[in-house]
């Protein structure tokens, strides 16, 4: 099979496929095409590409010759149109919230593995995008943090006198949450945690965090490990006990999503004017509208002396091992799809039936039929 990987837009920096992955696919009798430059700004130049067997074409030669096309970030439909029906594209689609893209795609006649769609269960583990790119945003979202509190994180007792460690509110324990509180721990600060699934109480006590207790929230286990939309009473209850930990905070990380909804909103305008002056919020959330009434996605705002942080791109800041990561989850997806050089689309395993979007002219994706 021919495998294409494109150069992603100017905002990002990772790209689909590591040298490793690439050498290990030609390996197993595929041919693969990298776009010149395709990996340079995640420090992967042309020739660690053609070392390992690679071509290095130009955009146009990816997109008429490759059968598997890779990109992160959609395809333009201009390109979609060149590459023509028949072909596999596989990027991070976002397909509960693109929808009229995926009809888009479907009419095209190409066929849609979308990365964040893998369903999360045990043995599609290493194929997680998700949670491999928010492992990286909870790490880099500490760092943002650190970086731009006028305070110290950990306790230092000196000569010059003692300074108290940062008091730092993770909201939203997944994923993301975990590796925020493990980061904030490392630096030295006094980390409290908050999720609507009381599951993870025991994980944030494991990493050194104190769980913040809102009793009486809804958990599904049907939402496959995912937080639901919780009632009216619950949220008042919950912002209630919240606000107290928010308004000593000396930074807050907020992570919490809803898949397929917008992010709700945890922090308002009232809480904010409260906050410490100097106190950093960084909200993770901010594609999704954010958690924080403040935040602007992709920009940093300042309000009352607070400043918010809206960071949705965090993974594209550490573009080296983010393209590690997310090319493994990408060549564990292929082992899968791929016998060989061939291309096995067994609709009969979860991962690809949970990944596959468009296929044959329609819309597969059993949550979009
Ligand atoms: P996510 O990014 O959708 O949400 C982040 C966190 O926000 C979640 O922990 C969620 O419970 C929390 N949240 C949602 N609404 C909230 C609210 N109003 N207040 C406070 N917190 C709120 O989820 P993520 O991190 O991608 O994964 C969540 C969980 O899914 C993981 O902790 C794990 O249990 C499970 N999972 C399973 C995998 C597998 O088995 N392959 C892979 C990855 C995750």
């Amino acid at each position: 099979m021919i495998l294409g990987v494109l150069k992603e837009p100017t905002t990002e920096k990772r790209v689909s496929l590591h040298p490793e992955a690439v050498k290990a696919l030609i390996s197993a009798g595929n041919q693969v095409l990298i776009e010149t430059g395709a990996g340079l700004k995640a420090f992967l130049a042309d020739d660690l590409y053609s070392a390992v067997g690679a071509k290095i074409v130009s955009r146009i030669e990816v997109i008429n010759q490759a059968e598997m096309i890779f990109q992160i970030n959609p395809l333009p439909t201009n390109e979609r149109a060149a590459a023509g029906a028949g072909k596999v594209i596989i990027g991070v689609y976002q397909p509960l919230v693109e929808r009229e893209l995926m009809a888009e795609i479907a009419s095209q006649g190409l066929t849609l593995l979308s990365m964040d769609a893998i369903p999360r269960i045990t043995r599609a583990q290493s194929m997680d995008v998700l949670s491999s790119m928010s492992t990286v945003s909870g790490y880099k979202a500490v760092l943002l943090a650190a970086a731009s509190l006028p305070r110290f994180f950990p306790m230092l007792m000196t000569a010059a006198g003692t300074i108290a460690p940062a008091k730092v509110l993770v909201i939203g324990a997944g994923v993301a949450g975990l590796q925020a509180i493990a980061t904030a721990k490392r630096l030295g600060g006094v980390v409290e945690a908050f999720d609507t699934r009381a599951s993870v109480k025991e994980q944030v006590e494991s990493l050194g965090g104190k769980f913040v207790e809102v009793p009486g929230a809804v958990e599904d286990k049907a939402a496959g490990g995912y937080a639901v939309e919780q009632s009216e009473e619950y949220k008042k209850k919950q912002s209630e006990m919240l606000e107290k930990s928010i308004i000593k905070s000396d930074v807050v990380i907020t992570t919490a999503l809803i898949p397929g909804r917008k992010a709700p909103i945890l922090i308002t305008n009232e809480m904010l004017v409260k906050m410490k002056p100097g106190a950093v919020v960084v909200d993770l959330a901010s594609v999704n509208g954010g958690n924080c009434e403040g935040t602007v996605d992709n920009e940093t705002v300042t309000i009352e002396g607070v400043t918010i942080i809206g960071s949705s791109a965090l993974p594209a800041t550490m573009p080296e091992d983010a393209t590690k990561m997310y090319s493994k989850n990408v060549h564990n997806l292929l082992k899968l799809l791929l016998n060989g050089d061939k291309l096995n689309l067994n609709f009969e395993d979860a991962i690809i039936q949970g990944t596959c979007i468009t296929h044959g002219g329609e819309i597969v994706y059993a949550p979009l039929k």
